[in-house]
């Protein structure tokens, strides 16, 4: 496995060139980052859940360079959702969408639908584009992490989680620390309206105000039993540190909290984000340290309110989840 850590148009062509091949390619996102394999390739698809160690049987993102690509893989759109892919994307936001036969079971996880994401990051970007120019026609990509650990959000975070498990002729592309920090927001349009699956960066408020409706969150439980997710089980996204979202830690315990919170006496603050927006860029990189750090028991004070609050404490109260 190598590292690539200036991601220059030969570097992109290189990588776009190893997924081709059938090689994995692990590249950052404006999310979190992400490990790709060729989407119509079975078995590189098969070495993603090897190497990730995910159940088989979860389904996977498929990321594509731009709206002229979603036919291939989706068909039956609702117009909702042309509104919000031209509102929202390139960006943190993933759409279920009826599949075409291109989007095969080992993709969909056996389901009539399809996870379709174009995102943001120039690199991510500009792989997805050479590796159209190359001949293909998506990248699936679940986040770069080992089944039901945290999210890796930096490229020697996806080095620390893969690299046992990676091959040699496989890459990682270094684009930075991920500016969002969270996962997308996955909206269903299977149905007559909307509904968030998994919140994230393109809130809900955001979704309303695109399409001039209002969202039902009360659906996201029910829909949640029949859509097979894996970020949608309860215990997810969790460090080796057990998390605690209520008490006070004693002496040596982790503390995360906004920067206006002061430090209990005796707790090792990890992290002091300034705004939501920053809490939500720096938790999983919080998570990894206090694991390097050996801590074993991490109090975190959540923040408050909506829009991207929402996506945190989802990830929070999954973390926190007893196993
Ligand atoms: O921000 C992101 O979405 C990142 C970056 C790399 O794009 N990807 C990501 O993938 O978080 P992953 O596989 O770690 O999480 C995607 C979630 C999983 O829970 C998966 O089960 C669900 O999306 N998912 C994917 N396709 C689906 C489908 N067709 N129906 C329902 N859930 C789906
Ligand atoms: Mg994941």
């Amino acid at each position: 496995m190598s590292i690539i850590s200036n991601c220059t148009a030969t570097s992109v062509n290189d990588a776009a060139a190893t997924l081709i091949k059938g090689d994995l390619v692990a590249f950052p996102t404006e999310t979190v980052y992400g490990l790709g394999a060729d989407a119509t390739n079975k078995d590189a698809i098969a070495r993603i859940y090897k190497v990730k160690g995910r159940p088989v049987g979860h389904p996977l993102i498929v990321h594509i360079s731009s709206l002229a690509n979603l036919d291939k893989w989706a068909r039956d759109i609702p117009e909702y959702a042309v509104n919000l892919a031209r509102a929202f994307w390139p960006g943190p936001m993933t759409l279920i969408l009826p599949r075409t036969d291109l989007a095969k079971d080992f993709i969909t996880g056996s389901q009539d639908n399809v996870g379709i994401r174009i995102p943001s990051h120039t690199v991510a970007l500009a792989l997805l584009k050479e590796f159209e120019d190359q001949g293909g026609l998506g990248i699936a990509a679940p986040s770069a992490n080992r089944f039901g650990a945290v999210s890796p959000t930096t490229a020697s975070a996806v080095e620390i989680e893969l690299a046992d498990y990676l091959s040699e002729n496989d890459q990682i592309l270094d684009g930075g620390p991920c500016l969002v920090g969270v996962e997308s927001t996955i909206i269903n349009c299977t149905r007559d309206q909307p509904s968030i699956l998994r919140p994230g960066a393109i809130t809900k408020e955001m979704i309303e105000d695109a399409l001039g409706i209002t969202i039902d969150l009360n659906t996201l439980n029910s829909e949640s039993v029949q859509i097979k997710a894996a970020g949608l089980l309860e215990s997810h996204y969790a460090p080796n540190a057990k998390i605690f979202l209520t008490g006070s830690p004693a002496l040596g315990d982790g503390f995360i909290a906004l920067d206006s919170f002061t430090t209990p006496a005796g707790a090792i603050r990890v992290a002091s984000p300034k705004s939501n927006e920053e809490y939500a860029q720096v938790l999983y990189e919080a998570f990894r340290w206090a694991d390097i750090k050996g801590l074993r028991r991490i109090f975190v004070i959540p923040p408050t309110g909506d829009g991207i609050a929402v996506a945190i404490n989802d990830r929070l109260t999954k973390s926190a989840f007893e196993k």
